[in-house]
């Protein structure tokens, strides 16, 4: 009763930002992201008649109670889908810092889903297996899937799932992450996500979701770059126009991420191909081509409060792996 898997976190180009339903997770609108080659979660799941108790380590130590109170939830649920009352033993490793806003809880609850679900032996498909991540992670719905990859928003729990728009060899986007901060976020999204609708502004970007979502999937399947950016990048700006006008406010950025929101459009100014994209955190996306790629990271890596570059190109989907981590 013991299953590893591996899954990568994933970059929204049209994000998902506010719930239908909180308790299920059904988002108010559709998104379409990338996944990540190099944001990658593996996790162990063994259910054991030894164990008296969940027992769950990230990153060699215990998570928060909050943090363990989401996983054991998730265990709770598939448990009682299949009529298992076993205790579980859970050991997931991270290869990127987490709670900083590169989407941890997505590979997070991804790779937790695809190695519980095996360890119960539920022979769950692609398609299910998303529905099931998305009640531990809203994003973590689009990991389960490689490459270009759409969460259709349903209007219940069933129909909520995403699927893939295009594998990851269709089209090599680079994502260049400028890491301007490590520290843990001050509000979670699963916070902002409740705050979104106190936001005067949200119905307004509701509006313009639909077209949106109609253009990014266009531009995927066409290789338009920049349709891509272009509506990436605004789309990135109306979510933090959301979350600085709710009540309470939430404003993610540092000097640093205006820096390097700046320098891209400098760089574009220039000729280069590259657009920027943010999620609930202060850390900035830069979406490239290869040719562009080299040049992007090393001025980049010169802007000050920069301390890191990730350079991520279109990942794999979730996948069970044999070796275990314990
Ligand atoms: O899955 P959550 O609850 O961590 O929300 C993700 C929110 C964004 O990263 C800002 C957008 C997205 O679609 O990934």
């Amino acid at each position: 009763m013991k299953g590893t898997a591996v899954a990568r976190a994933n970059i929204a180009f049209i994000k998902y930002w506010g719930n239908l339903n909180d308790d299920l997770r059904l988002p108010m609108n559709g998104s379409i992201s990338m996944t990540l080659d190099r944001l990658r979660t593996v996790t162990t799941v063994e259910f054991s008649p030894a164990l008296t108790k969940d027992e769950i380590e990230v990153d060699g130590v215990e998570p928060s109670p909050g943090a363990k109170g989401r996983i054991v939830a998730h265990l709770d649920r598939l448990r009682s889908l299949v009529g298992e009352s076993l205790k579980a033993r859970v050991v997931s490793v991270n290869d990127f810092p987490t709670g900083v806003g590169l989407a941890s809880s997505a590979s997070g609850f991804a790779a937790l889903t695809l190695a519980a679900a095996a360890a119960l032996e539920m022979g769950l498909e692609d398609r299910e297996l998303s529905t099931l991540a998305r009640l531990g992670s809203g994003s973590a719905t689009r990991s389960i899937w490689g490459g270009y990859v759409e969460w259709v928003a349903g209007a219940k729990h069933e129909d909520s799932f995403a699927s893939q728009i295009a594998p990851p060899e269709h089209w090599e986007i680079c994502d260049c992450i400028a890491l301007v901060s490590t520290d843990t976020k001050e509000v979670a999204s699963s916070e902002g996500h409740r705050l979104a609708k106190s936001s005067p502004l949200y119905l307004a970007r509701l509006s313009q979701v639909k077209e949106d979502l109609d253009r990014v999937r266009e531009a995927i399947l066409t290789r338009d770059f920049e349709s891509l950016g272009s509506v990436a990048e605004r789309e990135a700006l109306s979510l933090h126009a959301i979350m600085m006008t709710s009540q309470p406010s939430l404003l993610y950025w540092t000097p640093a991420t205006v820096r390097v929101m700046k320098e891209v459009r400098n760089w574009r100014e220039e000729g280069h191909y590259v657009y920027f994209t943010i999620d609930a955190g202060p850390n900035v996306h830069l979406l490239t081509l290869p040719s562009c790629v080299e040049e992007i990271e090393r001025a980049l890596g010169k802007v000050e409060g920069v301390r890191q570059v990730i350079v991520c190109r279109p990942g794999q989907g979730a996948r069970l792996i044999e070796e275990h981590l314990f």
